[in-house]
């Protein structure tokens, strides 16, 4: 069968799905995907690449989408259900890598890394200003907390620090085993020193995080988003650091990647990455392995392990 690879894909994946099925790898934008689109019975994407309703409707061989990472907002789930497509992700491969960069942005706002590299590059030695603070003993709130929620409370905990969580979906006894407390929402915002958000973005999420909440957190407190940027209303945060609200934030994600015109951009005691969370070798090999699975089984009739719709098979 034929599969389409339009954001890449680990090398080996790309060979093991060589070794049954005829496969294209190609960055295609929107207006070539769907001139392309209705020969496939596969499409594999990472976030770049948006599988809309219109990709879905002139998908007229395509039984899977493959998203080789974990969030699915960038394809019309809805659509794919009502078409029978399956979507597949690969929720488990890259929640170390990203709880792993929400802990170095953590670390980074406390000892204010990025800022203190710049001012030794210019020639200063200001070690008064860059006093911080340690991690210890501080509260993390985890906004939201599934995988990648656990694989953070657990670096937290050896930091010595108390986690918290709002996440309505997260049993208490799971919540428990992991070591978190877990509470309202109003109730993390104002107790965290660091809100770290770790939801998925859905409709339910969108703009979760704006001015109001903003407004509950300590003055002292910092927030890192390495989820969605979508989640955070960013003109309120950036009002936030502004104003002083709130004394740093770590942002990883943005409502426009790139952000070009964000208000973020100008926003004081921020820093930034370009989405990295998942982007570590180990994540991308996992997330690789984990997808080619997932779109094998597929193609071959079985079904497969990480089906994002259910509906799709019946
Ligand atoms: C994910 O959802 O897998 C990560 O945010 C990485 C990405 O979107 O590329």
């Amino acid at each position: 069968m034929k599969v389409l690879i339009t954001d890449g894909l680990e090398a080996e994946a790309i060979a093991a799905l060589r070794k049954a099925h005829e496969v294209d790898v190609a960055e295609l934008d929107a207006k070539q995907l769907l001139e392309a689109i209705p020969a496939y019975h596969a499409l594999i994407v990472r976030s770049r690449t948006k599988v809309t309703k219109e990709v879905l409707e002139r998908a007229a061989n395509l039984k899977v989408v493959g998203r080789a990472g974990v969030g699915v907002d960038n394809i019309d789930v809805t659509q794919a259900t009502a078409r029978k497509v399956a979507v597949v992700n690969a929720p488990t491969a890259s929640s170390v890598s990203v709880a792993e960069l929400a802990l170095g942005h953590m670390l980074s706002l406390y000892r204010s890394l990025a800022v203190a590299d710049r001012s030794v590059k210019e020639g200063k030695w200001e070690k008064k200003r860059f006093e911080g603070h340690e991690l210890h003993g501080k509260v993390l709130g985890l906004f939201g907390s599934g995988r990648i929620g656990a694989e953070v409370a657990k670096r937290a905990a050896a930091f010595g620090m108390r986690v918290i969580a709002f996440d309505p979906y997260l049993p208490p006894e799971v919540a428990k085993g992991h070591g978190i407390e877990l509470v309202g929402k109003e109730e993390l915002l104002e107790d965290a020193d660091i809100v770290s958000i770790h939801a998925a973005l859905t409709p339910e999420t969108r703009g979760i995080i704006g001015a109001g909440e903003l407004s509950l957190m300590k003055h002292t407190a910092v927030l890192v988003n390495c989820a969605r940027g979508e989640i955070v209303q960013e003109v309120a945060l950036a009002d936030a650091l502004s104003s002083g609200a709130i004394a740093g934030a770590a942002v990883d994600v943005f409502e426009k990647e790139p952000p070009a015109g964000s208000p973020l951009l100008t926003a004081p005691n921020v820093v930034f990455t370009p989405h990295l969370g998942a982007s570590t070798h180990e994540a991308q090999a996992r997330a690789g392995a984990i997808i080619a699975e997932q779109v094998f089984a597929a193609l071959s009739g079985r079904r497969p392990e990480f089906v994002v719709n259910p509906g799709a098979y019946g």
